[in-house]
């Protein structure tokens, strides 16, 4: 027989089962009573059971621990509704805590129920390492948060007078941003990457009545919906495998701010939570049975707009309303245009510590280019235009390799940028016209030519050979 052939007739027979038993996770099958007719070999170690003992018996016979309620495969077997990734937790045999994610599905063949099959995923070590994930997360924390100024020594946080702007639009939010900073309402804080966010609420912070509490960072969208709810809640011990008593965010920012960066990555359920908690005031660790009185001013952030979010539905309506009670949005660099020479001002002043020029050329094309990167860009740029130029003046060779590419593709469209002048070349220019211009003056006379530049005559008459300008010898 064909090998082609081999295979069909082989995958007709047994291709559920080798399935079924090379794959991770436990599968559990059990007849409309809920005597257990298949049960791989994953799920016989996972519960530390052999396939022998489990086939042919009742499933509550089997695991004592379990309920008609608490057991999904007997809920869907009194439903007929399937369950999808519902987390189980039972005792097996050895009193060891299992700890699964179930989907669980009834089995209809024309209409009758003919029993249920479930699929478990063991999160033990999944749930052991969100655990030292925490932990690490906890310990950076102490170590480094929240970002501090620049140039301090002090941990200090940014105040209003650290924002640098000219913008009209950029100071009005800060005035109303001083007035939020007075009362104790959410605050919703929308803006581009790099915009200085962050920034803005560490001033609101370190200006508000709140200022001798803690300020408590955390983004959403760096640890999954799981992790957030025991980092934000804290964790009772017990609660799952490893869990200890620890406090949550909202519990370490008690009598001050918590900043909750990105909200909008949150998910949707969580969200619910967080809307709950603002507006009662009280926490329940994860796997508590206590409340605990919280007195914190909560503040978020967002680099999508919020009404695009809402309605792309990845942020809820209630919380988006609850939270913006002062909306503040803070425009774009490349919408700030009076920002953009001011902000380059400081952070030559901040990194060069003298006074460094930009070249013309190099000064226009940060006028028109995009900034998609914000302040944070800008400020990135000058830091490493500053360590490469030697003599104060960043020229356009002194842009990262991107910019540089930008910056032709940018001035190529502009006249004056189109020759591709440079400063060098942009100075002989000027040179050559003013030398010409006292020749004309004083008549191709040189010497003369030369006292009303003021330069003496042998230097005159070297510039003459060189830019190749018409004009008398001396003697002629
Ligand atoms: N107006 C400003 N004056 C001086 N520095 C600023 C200003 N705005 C932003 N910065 C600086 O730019 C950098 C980025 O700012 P910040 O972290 O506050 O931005 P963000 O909006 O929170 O960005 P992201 O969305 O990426 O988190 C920081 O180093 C900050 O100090
Ligand atoms: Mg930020």
């Amino acid at each position: 027989m064909k090998p082609m052939l081999m295979l069909r007739e082989f995958m007709a027979q047994k291709p559920l089962e080798i399935i079924i038993e090379s794959i991770d996770e436990a599968i559990h099958i059990v007849d409309q009573d809920g005597v257990t007719m298949y049960y791989n070999s994953i799920a016989a170690k996972l519960d530390g059971l052999s396939q022998e003992e489990v086939i042919g018996k009742h499933l509550l016979t089997n695991f004592p621990s379990l309920t008609s309620e608490s057991s999904t495969l007997l809920q869907v077997l009194s439903t007929k509704k399937a369950i999808f990734k519902r987390p189980q937790n039972y005792y097996n045999h050895y009193g060891q805590l299992i700890e699964t994610i179930n989907t669980t599905i009834p089995l209809l063949y024309k209409g009758e129920l003919l029993g249920a099959i479930e699929i478990a995923k063991d999160i033990k070590h999944i749930k052991q390492l969100s655990e030292k994930l925490l932990e690490l997360e906890n310990l950076h924390r102490t170590m480094t948060s929240p970002r501090q100024k620049q140039n301090s020594n002090k941990n200090t946080l940014y105040q209003w007078h650290d924002i640098i702007t000219e913008d009209p639009v950029m100071i009005e939010q800060i005035e109303i941003a001083q007035k939020a900073a007075r009362t104790t309402y959410p605050i919703m804080v929308y803006g581009e990457t790099g915009t200085g966010k962050e920034l803005m609420v560490q001033a609101i912070h370190s200006e508000s009545n709140r200022q001798a509490g803690p300020f408590v960072v955390q983004n959403c969208a760096s640890l999954p919906g799981s992790l957030l709810e025991s980092l934000l809640f804290g964790t009772k011990k017990g609660s799952f495998t490893g869990a200890v008593d620890r406090k949550g965010l909202f519990e370490l920012a008690d009598k001050g701010s918590l900043f909750l960066d990105e909200i909008q990555s949150m998910p949707l359920d969580f969200q619910a939570k967080i809307l709950r908690t603002i507006e009662d005031g009280y926490i329940r660790r994860v796997g508590g049975t206590e409340s605990y009185q919280i007195d914190v001013r909560v503040i978020v952030a967002m680099n999508k707009h919020p009404l695009e979010c809402l309605e792309q539905g990845v942020l809820r309506e209630d919380l988006y309303y609850r939270l913006s009670f002062f909306l503040l949005e803070l425009p774009p660099l490349k919408k700030r245009q009076a920002d953009i020479a001011r902000l380059i001002r400081h952070f030559c002043t901040l990194n060069a510590k003298t006074e460094v020029q930009l070249e013309d050329s190099v000064q226009q094309f940060f006028e028109k280019y995009t900034w998609p990167g914000n302040i944070r860009e800008l400020k990135h740029v000058i830091e490493y235009a500053i360590t490469l130029c030697s003599d104060r003046i960043i020229m356009p060779q002194h842009l990262p390799l991107h910019l540089q590419k930008k910056y032709e593709q940018l001035l190529s469209s502009n006249t004056r940028f189109a020759k591709r002048i440079g400063l060098k070349e942009q100075l002989e220019e000027d040179e050559r016209h003013y030398i010409k211009e006292a020749l004309e003056r004083t008549k191709g006379n040189v010497k003369k030519a030369a006292e009303l530049l003021d330069i003496p005559r042998q230097t005159l008459q070297y510039k003459i050979k060189k830019f190749k300008v018409k004009g008398k010898r001396d003697g002629e």
